[in-house]
């Protein structure tokens, strides 16, 4: 009833003109087309996505048996989370063995046989690739570690204590945010940005460069097609380690980021795997400027396909976040790479609670559309999206009150430092409760059974308490769910290069609450209206008039023929309402 008293109201709205004189300068549809910038990337975390035989960690034979279902999704590439050896402190990425599969996951024919199932469907693969560090527990590190004259002892970083204490380096993972680690074998320390366990490899030590190659050359042979370079942005290194100033842990990127020879290493990768393989590449990190971003993807530069940065996904704080900041960042990303250079867009990986609960809002009567709208601006946006498993149902933090909920190593180490030193553990509890990364680590919802559908066993996290109500079936059966909503906005994006590859334009910029943007070229012009708020709002362009057809909204079914309808220059949104309008 509702739905229809909105769909007459807009066929009754009287519009507003769009005044659009720059034709001749909006980008053609078929400039610069390439694979990757048009894919939909999904994230599937493979621990948390389908176990298959009921040990309670998903595995490789659990997602070959949902391949039908990320295919009905209609996304075209899936990135995977490292599946290799490894003694899993870091869930993956702290491999021991670049070229095996990890045994809980499956076998290399089970590998095989998903590669196959994905091709077969028309999807693509990306696989992480963790280089920056590997596992203590890798061969290479096991032998560095035995010797000082042993011929992989450079293969990492080594400081030899008589030289006195190394100068101070900061470690994203360690409880006292030391990154040297003291080895009394070798009476040396070595260097480590995350845990102790992930030593950092050494990239200006040729060997190790052609070590990865072979290692990438290995996947590529396979026929996989893509790499996602974790933390890549860290990995080359000033090794004459020099003092930083005090206090330049609060600003590490800055010293650790884009260092040395970094872009030398990269276009060496290039020359030997991405101009060799039809592969995509995309950097985990894009430094501290445009022009770092720049140097990583610029197509001249012959290095990478895409960099992802963080200033978007950081935004989101307990006490909320400011719209204005949000549409600020975006835009400010959009208009330094119109031209040239390619990103990601994203709100949402392994590393991030859910979508939903840190820029929706997960209150029952809200998170279906506050989830919808997110979904709508990922896939209206110029840049690649990566869209993580499970926010294509609206999945929410679980809402974890307790340290035993948590798995996440950092996490257990950090409760463990704030007890230890008299901290506010009800505090961190809190923190960890909205932005703690297990909470998007929770398994996959397919049905109202028990697990969820994820496991027969006992789940290696818990399960969302409300997967009853929040999972694939339930969804499937209703048409206005998350799920058929954001099968809508792939072919959406699919069918309309202009999402792709077209301007964009913010509008009404100063409102706090709406989110608006036209997107164009040559083939067609779209207006975006996200209304970001829990109250209803108003967008206003004056300048905008056209005759106009919703082609999706998330409070309106979305017709089979669009409605027709004409924009005034304001135009009220009832709270998180989304509407795609084609001009
Ligand atoms: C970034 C990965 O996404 C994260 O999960 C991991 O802990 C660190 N890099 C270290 O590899
Ligand atoms: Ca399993």
């Amino acid at each position: 009833m509702k739905q229809n008293i909105l769909a007459i109201f807009l066929l009754c709205l009287t519009v507003c003109a769009e005044n659009s004189n720059a034709q001749s300068e909006l980008p053609k549809a078929d400039a610069n087309q390439k694979w990757w910038k048009e894919a939909i990337v999904y994230q599937i975390y493979p621990r948390s996505f389908k176990d298959s035989n009921g040990d309670g960690v998903g595995d490789l034979k659990g997602i070959i048996s949902e391949l039908d279902y990320i295919k009905s999704l209609g996304v075209d590439v899936v990135w995977l989370n490292p599946i290799y050896q490894s003694p899993n402190f870091d869930n993956g990425y702290d491999v021991s063995d670049y070229r095996k599969i990890l045994p809980e996951f499956g076998t290399m024919a089970d590998f095989d046989s998903l590669l196959n199932g994905m091709h077969r469907r028309g999807i693509k693969l990306v696989m992480d690739l963790v280089v920056n560090h590997s596992s203590n527990e890798h061969e290479w590190f096991q032998k560095s570690q035995s010797s000082r004259n042993n011929p992989y002892r450079n293969y990492y970083h080594w400081w030899n204590a008589e030289n006195g204490k190394p100068p101070y380096r900061y470690s994203l993972f360690d409880i006292n945010h030391d990154a040297w680690k003291y080895d009394t074998l070798t009476n040396a320390y070595y260097l480590h940005y995350f845990s102790d366990k992930q030593p950092d490899l050494n990239w200006e030590n040729p060997k190790v460069r052609n070590e990865v190659y072979n290692i990438m050359r290995f996947w590529a042979d396979k026929g996989i097609d893509g790499f996602r370079l974790d933390a890549f942005q860290f990995v080359a290194k000033d090794t004459t380690f020099p003092m930083f100033p005090k206090g330049f842990e609060k600003d590490f990127t800055r010293y650790y980021a884009m260092q040395g020879n970094i872009h030398g290493y990269l276009q060496q990768m290039n020359q030997q795997i991405f101009s060799k393989y039809d592969v995509m590449s995309v950097a985990e990190g894009a430094g501290n400027t445009f022009e770092d971003a720049h140097n990583l993807v610029d197509s001249n530069r012959h290095e990478l396909n895409i960099a992802y940065a963080f200033n978007g996904v950081d935004l989101a704080k307990p006490n909320g976040y400011s719209l204005l900041q949000f549409k600020s960042i975006f835009s400010q990303w959009d208009s330094a790479f119109e031209h040239s250079g390619w990103l990601a867009v994203f709100l949402a990986n392994h590393d991030q609670a859910r979508m939903v609960s840190r820029f929706g809002n997960d209150l029952p009567q809200f998170r279906t559309h506050s989830s919808q709208m997110l979904s709508t601006f990922l896939l209206t946006m110029r840049g690649t999206p990566f869209y993580y498993n499970g926010d294509e149902l609206g999945m929410t933090n679980p809402k974890f009150s307790s340290i035993h909920d948590y798995r996440d190593q950092v996490i257990l180490d950090e409760y463990k430092h704030t007890q230890m030193t008299g901290g506010n553990v009800q505090a961190l509890l809190k923190n960890l409760s909205f932005g703690a990364r297990d909470n998007g680590r929770t398994p996959f919802q397919w049905d109202s059974s028990r697990n969820a559908g994820f496991t027969t066993g006992m789940s290696w996290i818990g399960i969302n308490a409300n997967y009853k109500t929040v999972n694939v079936a339930v969804e499937e059966n209703d048409p206005n769910s998350c799920l058929h909503y954001f099968r809508k906005l792939v072919q959406l994006r699919k069918n309309n290069p202009t999402l792709v590859y077209g301007k964009y334009t913010l509008l009404d910029k100063a409102n706090p609450q709406v989110y608006a943007y036209l997107r164009e070229d040559a083939a067609g012009k779209f207006l975006i209206l996200l209304n970001f708020s829990a109250k209803d709002a108003v967008f206003s362009s004056p300048t905008l008039s056209a005759k106009a057809k919703v082609v999706l909204a998330n409070y309106v079914k979305t017709p089979i023929t669009p409605i027709t309808i004409t924009l005034k220059n304001k135009m009220p949104l009832r709270p998180y309402e989304a509407m795609v309008i084609r001009l």
